[in-house]
């Protein structure tokens, strides 16, 4: 139907006689001649109908609106004098239109498809009209070359694509799981798959030794605009490997998909145990791209003359008082300003936030009368205080700490824009500990896979696991670990985490009984491929990059699902509506 893409169109073809199609995406009547400027996938051409030229055409213009679809031919010329537009790259030429078909009419649109304030609801309702944009084309464009890219890299290190089931059985991966009824075997269920881990360990048992997949996961658990229900990962397993095995590739990967991207980033990443991160910055995926790190005070407030900051020390293992430097801050907040700072810890479980400010004079604040001149000297040496500079500190249990000081840093530094644009800075977390104690319930950290560094121990939250993870400017971009690939270890590992030797057979009975048929030793890691591109691109949202995204509250607006099924299809499955058991008493 077309001779060219739009985009294709040059000054050398002026003369030359071509066919356009694609969307209106304005008209203008200039006193009897129209302008309509008509996009296709990724460029907009103008195309001028002048009665002079072609009546036929120009009739076939004055009936035309946004968004119809048309087909037009006629002779490229070059734009007159002064009209050359130069933010397109059609834009020293137009198209005389001597033939115009009208192929399809659209309704006028919903919302003004250029407008990303508009109401997600709306735009998420007519997603296929948002996608239409030149914005929505260039993410896709991007979105399929990275994930080309990643297979062609991971092809030339020798791994293999290989397919997993989607309708299978639970993979832990701590969240819900979507599950799915069986017709034949009434009262089961099917579960989709969290993540391919349980299979692609499977499949180094079989001898496969390097595999890849681009997986579709599935998980229910509460959405955040870096997570959605369904989602997609670069997923990978390797054997006979070790922790510096899994980071090599999974850098040069990485190193690929961004440099033939389009985007300068180093080979090599910077790593951080765990536990730092946790110390330094309160979180397991610190931002790099601005420092502002923590600092331990707690020896310094041990020796105060406050009764509260004193016992909280002395329980040193527990409990934590960590300082936040924020440079230059004293002449930045205001009064009000530093009030809310302490409504805002507050909404984390903090019960104040105490603060210093260095003034010319020496370190000033509330609390500074509870300190020795040389631990006031102290507290300016070991935050590297200088004058203007305000300093915050939390005091109390060390998780709650750890957490709300993390936050408070971030909010500091989004507040005071100190967060460069444009930059990507990634770390390696590792050394992760292979459980934590959730009300009161032992869970493991990554998933109970991982390889413990060892089994001997005193208090289970001190064994870590050779695991690590991928942050990307505050973002897990991935994670991975080595696997256990002895029998008895994840069996251990099972009665740990609380699990019966019953409802471990029950459960992943199919996994001990692989390991018990020569495992290898293997480990590999999964990158979140739509996180991926929405770090790339610089987006808030991973709905952006999502082609058909879902809602927060996990609803596609555009089909309408979730949505009810007939009595029929429940009766085929064996389920009743609980709505529906109530009624019939
Ligand atoms: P993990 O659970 O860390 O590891 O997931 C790997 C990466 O997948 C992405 N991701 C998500 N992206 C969007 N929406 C979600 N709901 C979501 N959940 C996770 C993140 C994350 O870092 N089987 C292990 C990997 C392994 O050990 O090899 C796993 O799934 O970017």
């Amino acid at each position: 139907m077309r001779t060219h893409y739009c985009a294709d169109i040059g000054e050398e073809h002026i003369g030359q006689v071509v066919s356009v199609a694609g969307w209106v995406s304005s008209r203008r009547d200039h006193g009897g001649i129209i302008f309509v400027d008509l996009r296709d996938k990724d460029q907009v051409l103008q195309l001028v109908c002048d009665p002079a030229d072609d009546i036929e055409a120009h009739k076939q213009a004055e009936d035309v609106r946004d968004q119809f679809v048309l087909i037009a031919t006629g002779s490229v010329r070059a734009r007159g004098e002064g009209l050359e537009n130069p933010n397109l790259k059609t834009g020293k030429v137009e198209i005389v239109v001597d033939k115009l078909i009208i192929e399809n009419r659209s309704l006028p649109m919903p919302f003004d498809l250029g407008d990303d304030k508009v109401n997600e609801e709306i735009r998420l309702k007519y997603r296929y009209l948002e996608l239409r944009t030149q914005r929505s084309y260039d993410i896709f464009k991007l979105r399929s070359k990275a994930t080309i890219v990643a297979r062609n890299a991971l092809d030339e290190l020798g791994f293999l694509e290989v397919e997993t089931p989607i309708i299978t059985k639970s993979t832990p991966e701590g969240a819900r799981d979507y599950l799915v009824p069986s017709r034949v075997h009434s009262g089961e269920f099917y579960a989709l798959p969290q993540s391919p881990q349980l299979f692609k360990q499977l499949l180094m048992v079989s001898g496969f030794d390097k595999y890849f997949q681009i997986a579709k996961c599935f998980r229910d658990e509460d959405l955040r605009a870096d997570r959605q229900p369904e989602f997609t990962q670069i997923d990978v397993e390797m054997s006979f490997c070790d922790q510096e095995d899994v980071i090599l590739v999974a850098e040069k990967l990485i190193y690929d998909v961004f440099d033939k991207c389009g985007f300068d980033i180093p080979t090599k990443f910077n790593r951080m145990t765990y536990s730092d991160a946790m110390e330094n910055y309160g979180t397991d995926k610190p931002d790099m791209r601005y420092d502002m790190p923590m600092v331990d005070v707690i020896d310094i407030f041990e020796r105060c003359d406050n009764e509260i900051f004193s016992s909280i020390a002395k329980t040193e293992k527990r409990n934590r008082i960590k300082a936040l430097k924020v440079p230059n801050g004293d002449n930045i907040f205001s009064k009000r300003q530093m009030k809310g700072f302490e409504d805002y810890v507050r909404k984390f479980g903090a019960h104040g936030l105490g603060y210093f400010q260095m003034k010319e004079d020496g370190l000033k604040g509330p609390l500074t009368k509870f300190f020795t001149d040389e631990d006031i000297l102290a507290i300016i040496e070991r935050c590297g205080l200088k004058v203007g500079d305000v300093v915050f500190f939390g005091a109390g249990e060390k998780k709650v700490v750890l957490d709300y000081m993390g936050r408070f840093r971030i909010y500091l530094a989004e507040l005071m824009e100190i967060i460069p644009k444009d930059t990507f800075e990634f770390l390696w977390v590792v050394d992760f500990p292979m459980f934590e104690i959730e009300d009161g319930r032992v869970k493991a950290l990554h998933h109970p896979f991982t390889q413990p560094t060892t089994l001997d121990h005193e208090d289970i939250e001190d064994i870590n696991s050779i695991a690590y993870d991928i942050v990307l400017n505050g973002t897990e971009l991935g994670g991975g670990s080595i696997r256990i690939h002895k029998e008895a270890i994840q069996a251990e590992i099972f009665k740990l985490l609380g699990i019966s030797g019953e409802d471990a057979q029950e459960k992943f009975g199919f996994l001990l009984d692989a390991l018990k048929f020569g495992a290898p030793p293997h480990g590999g890691f999964a990158l979140g491929l739509d996180r991926l591109i929405m770090l790339m691109v610089g987006s808030d949202s991973i709905r952006d990059v999502i082609a058909f995204p879902k809602t927060q509250r996990a609803q596609c607006l555009l089909t309408k699902a979730p949505s009810p099924v007939d009595n029929e299809q429940l009766k085929e499955l064996s389920l009743r509506i609980r709505q529906q058991i109530q009624a019939e008493g």
